[in-house]
């Protein structure tokens, strides 16, 4: 009879979760496999509301989150804590996801321990150290650590393969995200109270939470967000704010108008609903880039840079920046010209399909074996 593998999952904040949820409640199909769900807790509130969608119940919750956490204190705490649960469990493989301070110190964790990483969402790169920040460090040092990388695309793939990663350790899987939107479009949603507030306007829908923008980078984006409700009036914003104290309170202070609304963050079901729902998006955030484009909404990244480069060559998304005046003019420019909206909300869809879990568990069983 073939040997049981252990395989450890660990991740810790939303968009972690929403990408491993999937995978893990595949995975545990698997009776080869015993699963291992550790979640560090590097989020609270915003971990629970995707656990409990994916009915999830963790083995280990490192319960590491302190309000506006330092990240030597986020890298800090999980070394301490998640050695422990490597230590006992042993498992044969790690999985981690993607960029977070999550994945980085449980990844060196790993390392400082024996133990094999499978990174999910392996490759992605803007080439800008400080930007994402710290994320654009994590993937990077994720790669050197890890012995199994599933790349969404190609491009990913060739960012590895520039690096010198050894290619007979990367395989192009797509994203398990997409995996979770087919999940989430077969739960009805809890947005009627939203719908009625918005009517018969145009939705902007609005995230920015990144540590790099805060400060006056943010309060450019929402002045800007005030200006575009100003000049059109059949347009609403809802944001669901972060829970970061320093995002609310700058949201609080440049936010106030009686077409915008501040609300609290909505789980995964009913955000990928308002998505839908949704004219155009205003983020500065990673994963909804992806999911924008399967949903063919046009999106506006308010960042310098991107890791997501096939979103802009599909002509779906478009890097605004920061700058109050940027981000005002190509908004107006997507509300007032029905052609340009047209041309990105019909742009390709540059980020593959639904079934990265299954591929990626196919992988592992054979690498495994
Ligand atoms: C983290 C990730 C970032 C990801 C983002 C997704 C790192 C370094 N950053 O950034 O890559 O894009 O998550 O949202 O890993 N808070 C709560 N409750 C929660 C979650 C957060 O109160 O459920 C508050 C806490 O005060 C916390 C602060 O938000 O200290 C910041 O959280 P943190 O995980 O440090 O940073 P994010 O900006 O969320
Ligand atoms: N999301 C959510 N509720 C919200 C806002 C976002 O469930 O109120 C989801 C969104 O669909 C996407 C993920 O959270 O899957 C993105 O997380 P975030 O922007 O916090 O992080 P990033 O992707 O930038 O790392």
């Amino acid at each position: 009879m073939a040997e049981i593998k252990k395989i450890l999952v660990v991740f810790g904040t939303r968009p972690e979760a929403i990408k491993m949820c999937p995978l893990t409640n595949l995975l545990k199909k698997e009776k080869k496999f015993k699963v291992v769900v550790c979640v560090t807790g590097q989020h609270k509130e915003m971990l629970k509301q995707v656990l409990d969608i994916f009915s999830i119940v963790p083995d280990y919750d490192l319960e590491i989150m302190k309000n506006s956490q330092s990240l030597c204190d986020i890298s800090k705490n999980i070394l301490d804590s998640f050695e422990p649960v490597l230590k006992k469990e042993m498992p044969d493989l790690v999985l981690v996801h993607g960029d977070t301070s999550t994945a980085f110190a449980a990844s060196l964790c790993c390392y400082y321990n024996h133990i094999s990483v499978g990174h999910v969402e392996a490759g992605l790169r803007t080439f800008d150290i400080y930007s994402p920040f710290p994320e654009e460090f994590n993937r990077h040092a994720i790669s050197i650590i890890s012995l199994l990388n599933f790349a969404p695309t190609d491009v990913a793939m060739n960012n590895l393969l520039r690096e010198n990663v050894n290619k007979s350790t990367i395989y192009v899987t797509g994203n398990t995200v997409f995996d979770a939107l087919e999940f989430t479009s077969t739960i009805p949603s809890n947005n009627k109270e939203l719908y009625e507030w918005l009517g018969n306007d145009r939705l902007v829908l609005l995230t920015a939470h990144r540590r790099e923008n805060i400060g006056l980078d943010m309060e450019n984006m929402f002045e800007a967000i005030k200006e575009i409700v100003v000049s059109n009036k059949n347009v609403k914003v809802i944001y669901p704010v972060h829970l970061n104290p320093a995002v609310r309170s700058l949201a609080r202070k440049h936010l106030l108008h009686e077409r915008i609304k501040l609300v609290e963050p909505l789980n995964v079901v009913d955000f990928h609903d308002l998505m839908r729902r949704s004219y155009v998006i205003l983020t500065d955030s990673g994963g909804i880039q992806e999911e924008a484009c399967a949903l063919r909404k046009p999106v506006l990244v308010m960042r310098g840079t991107t890791e997501r480069p096939e979103g802009i060559a599909a002509n779906v998304l478009k890097l605004v920046g920061t700058k109050k005046e940027d981000i005002v003019c190509f908004t107006n420019k997507l509300i007032n010209n029905s052609s340009l909206y047209q041309s990105m909300a019909n742009g390709s869809m540059p980020f593959g399909l639904p079934g990265a879990s299954k591929k990626i568990i196919e992988i592992i069983k054979s690498d495994l074996k």
